[in-house]
């Protein structure tokens, strides 16, 4: 190994540090439930994507670990060699439905799907509109494909359509957005967002990874609560499905060409079939259970309000992601690190891009918590934000 490379790193990572953004990693003792044993201590978690708890509701367990026994643990190949089994088939079938589309394509997951549509479909020549705030994987996939990519102001429809009106020159143009921001709690306006494409003829790309099941009357996702069809959904099952993977709906022509030219499809493995069984219920459970999204948004309007009576600035008003702005990196790490003193889990998560945001800390309110696990949170909320002088 050449000399001085750790000496090398270690400079960068201490500049991570001095920036408040240094992480680590902790361990869970527990599958996903709100309150785990991490690093050895009890905490109750407000930090999970299991929004509807069913990466550990029975009924998704029964289903995975029928098919782990009848199809065993790995997928063994990709989708075009020996990964794609009757469950893959199932299950792409069943998300088509879900999301009434014509068709649908799986792949590893989430951020390979974004990857897979974005270096194949948008050519040179071509631009793709970005909110400055998506998921890294789709800022990653604008800065790798062949098109030019520049970024909007976060949801603001104003920069959005002056972009819009400054890239006639380009031969396609995409919109690119997230359904749900993860970060701070927002809803993209996809309904202004379909009217502006359709005047300017842009074709829209909506990664709903964090609002699939919790959007829309079944839970179809933000497409659903807007009542709008974008040319490409992108989705992930890790987040409210419970499962693992991701994938693409839309057109079967589009399906067709992912197939042939998405490369994260053609070379990566599939997904385990007992995977694929298991959202499959997640998606039956989810479509016909209206119940589990009205008790988490009750739940969230309460934490909210309560947070915001105390003197915190929320964000983030239509989602079941609160964001406590802390303004200052350090002071939001302090929170952070005196909430798990406290025994409330809730890790900063670092900000993928130089854009400079406000710190804060995203609480995650999921149909496992209970009225009295709120009331908790919020104690220690009022506690540390007195304690830190920030209420
Ligand atoms: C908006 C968004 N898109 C994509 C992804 C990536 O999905 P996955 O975790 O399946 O890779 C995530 C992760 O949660 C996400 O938040």
């Amino acid at each position: 190994m050449m000399m001085g490379f750790e000496k090398w790193l270690g400079d960068r990572l201490n500049k991570t540090k001095e920036s408040g953004k240094f992480r680590t990693v902790k361990t869970m003792n527990a599958g996903p439930s709100p309150i785990m044993e991490i690093d050895g201590r009890k905490q109750l978690v407000f930090s999970s994507n299991n929004y509807l708890g069913l990466a550990n509701d029975e009924r998704c367990i029964y289903a995975a670990e029928t098919i782990l026994h009848q199809f065993g643990v790995g997928s063994s190949g990709t989708g075009i060699t020996t990964g794609y089994t009757k469950w893959h088939l199932i299950l792409e079938n069943k998300l088509a439905q879900f999301i009434n589309t014509e068709a649908t394509i799986l792949f590893s997951d989430g951020s390979l799907a974004i990857f897979g549509v974005l270096l194949s479909i948008p050519e040179k020549g071509d631009v793709i509109l970005c909110d400055q705030f998506n998921h890294v994987s789709i800022l990653d996939g604008c800065q790798l494909s062949y098109a030019e990519s520049i970024h909007y102001l976060h949801v603001n429809m104003e920069d959005l359509e002056e972009k819009l009106r400054d890239s006639q020159d380009h031969k396609r143009r995409f919109i690119v957005t997230k359904g749900v921001f993860s970060e701070d709690g927002a809803v993209a306006p996809l309904d202004k967002i379909m009217s502006l494409a359709k005047q300017y003829q842009a074709h829209v790309i909506v990664d709903d990874s964090h609002g699939i099941g919790i959007f829309g009357e079944k839970g179809r996702g933000t497409c659903e609560y807007f009542n709008v069809r974008p040319d490409i959904i992108i989705g992930s099952l890790s987040n409210a499905v419970g499962a693992e993977g991701g994938f693409v709906c839309g057109s079967k022509v589009l399906i067709d060409f992912l197939r042939n030219h998405a490369k994260t499809f053609v070379y990566h493995p599939s997904i385990p079939p007992s995977i694929c069984a298991a959202a499959y219920a997640a998606l039956e459970i989810i479509e016909t259970n209206q119940e589990i999204r009205k008790q988490i948004f009750t739940e969230v309007n309460y934490a909210r309000n309560q947070l915001g009576d105390m003197g915190f600035y929320i964000k983030g008003h239509l989602s079941p992601i609160i964001t406590v702005v802390i303004g200052d990196p350090h002071q939001a790490e302090a929170f952070s690190t005196r909430l798990e003193e406290e025994g409330i889990f809730v890790p900063l998560i670092p900000q993928p891009t130089n854009i400079s945001r406000e710190s804060s800390i995203n609480i995650t309110i999921t149909a496992n918590h209970t009225h009295k696990d709120i009331k908790y949170l919020l104690s220690k909320f009022q506690m540390i934000g007195k304690e830190m002088n920030i209420i």
